[in-house]
């Protein structure tokens, strides 16, 4: 009897270790290890989603604020738009029919600006003031070029002077033909009429060589005009 008992007993544990082994397998096997990507998917799958809800929140946060933004600096600045260069302005306003306005503004003082502040007489400005370099330096600079410290476009070249963007107000966003057609519109984006205190920010007592500004003598000068280009020498 205590024989079997012990047999009994023996095929009992061994029973029971042939369960343990086979049950610790099937846990390793390739299907249950299946079961656990899939958790993970499944939880990879629901961070995703979280995550674009979140990001969703967010944008739609940065856009109001943004737009909240623009809105202000529209109300204080109106638009900010770059200064752009005269190669777009030259492409529509210098066939004969439009005037040759291109033309005419090389003529003026305002296109040799720059020029102006390599020449000897700055020079000597210059060093008067203790100036290094009149062509560098923000005291001549701030008056002699285009939108000084200011934005600019891919083309702009402050070498171009006192140009059609000073008058007219920088170009970027109004240069377009569909826009420039309605004035109304070009306003709206940048272009800007041209009165007496625009120029006087220029033609004023800190311009070292500064002659009294007479405003409706100087007008005639620059005030360009489509139709037959009467030379500069003939206006009186
Ligand atoms: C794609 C062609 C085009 C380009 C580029 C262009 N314009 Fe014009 N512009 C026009 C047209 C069209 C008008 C409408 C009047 C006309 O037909 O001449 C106009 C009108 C104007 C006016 C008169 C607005 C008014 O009614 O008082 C000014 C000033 C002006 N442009 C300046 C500029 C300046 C400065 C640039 C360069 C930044 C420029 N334009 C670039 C086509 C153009
Ligand atoms: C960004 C500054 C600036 C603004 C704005 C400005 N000017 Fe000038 N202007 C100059 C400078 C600089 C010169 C001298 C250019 C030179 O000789 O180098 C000049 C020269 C002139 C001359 C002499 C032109 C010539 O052909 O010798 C006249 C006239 C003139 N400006 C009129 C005006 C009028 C009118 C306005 C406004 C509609 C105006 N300017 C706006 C800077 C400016
Ligand atoms: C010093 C200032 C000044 C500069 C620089 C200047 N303009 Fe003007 N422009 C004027 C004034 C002033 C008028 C006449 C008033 C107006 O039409 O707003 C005028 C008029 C115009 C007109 C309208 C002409 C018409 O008969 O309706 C056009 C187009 C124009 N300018 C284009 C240009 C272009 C292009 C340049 C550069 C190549 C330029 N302007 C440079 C001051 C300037
Ligand atoms: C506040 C604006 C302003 C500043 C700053 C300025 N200029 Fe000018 N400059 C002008 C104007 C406007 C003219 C044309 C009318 C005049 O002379 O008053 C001019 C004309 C000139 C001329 C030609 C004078 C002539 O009789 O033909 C020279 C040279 C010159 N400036 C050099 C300089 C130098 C160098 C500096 C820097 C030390 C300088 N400018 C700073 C506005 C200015």
């Amino acid at each position: 009897m205590r024989k079997l008992t012990l047999i009994l007993v023996l095929i009992a544990v061994a029973s029971f270790l042939t369960f343990s082994l086979v049950c610790s397998q099937t846990e390793n096997k390739p299907g249950s290890a299946d079961t656990t990507k899939k958790d993970t998917i499944k939880t990879e799958t629901t961070t995703t989603e979280t995550t674009t809800g979140v990001t969703d929140t967010t944008k739609k946060v940065t856009t109001k604020q943004e737009t909240t933004v623009k809105d202000t600096t529209k109300a204080i600045t109106k638009v900010v738009n770059k200064y752009i260069g005269t190669a777009k302005c030259r492409m529509c306003h210098n066939s004969e029919l439009k005037g040759k306005i291109y033309d005419q503004w090389t003529a003026e003082g305002h296109a040799k600006a720059y020029q102006t502040l390599l020449n000897e007489q700055s020079k000597g400005i210059a060093k008067g003031m203790g100036i290094a370099d009149a062509s560098k330096s923000e005291k001549c600079l701030k008056c002699h070029i285009t939108g000084y410290q200011q934005a600019t476009g891919d083309k702009y070249s402050m070498e171009e002077g006192v140009t059609c963007e000073v008058c007219h107000g920088p170009g970027e966003n109004y240069w377009k033909a569909q826009i420039m057609k309605d004035k109304k519109l070009a306003m709206a984006n940048g272009l800007v009429e041209p009165t007496e205190g625009l120029c006087v920010k220029c033609h004023n007592k800190e311009s070292p060589t500064y002659k009294p500004f007479k405003y409706a003598d100087a007008i005639k000068l620059v005030q360009h005009k489509v139709g037959p280009v009467a030379p500069k020498t003939e206006k009186k």
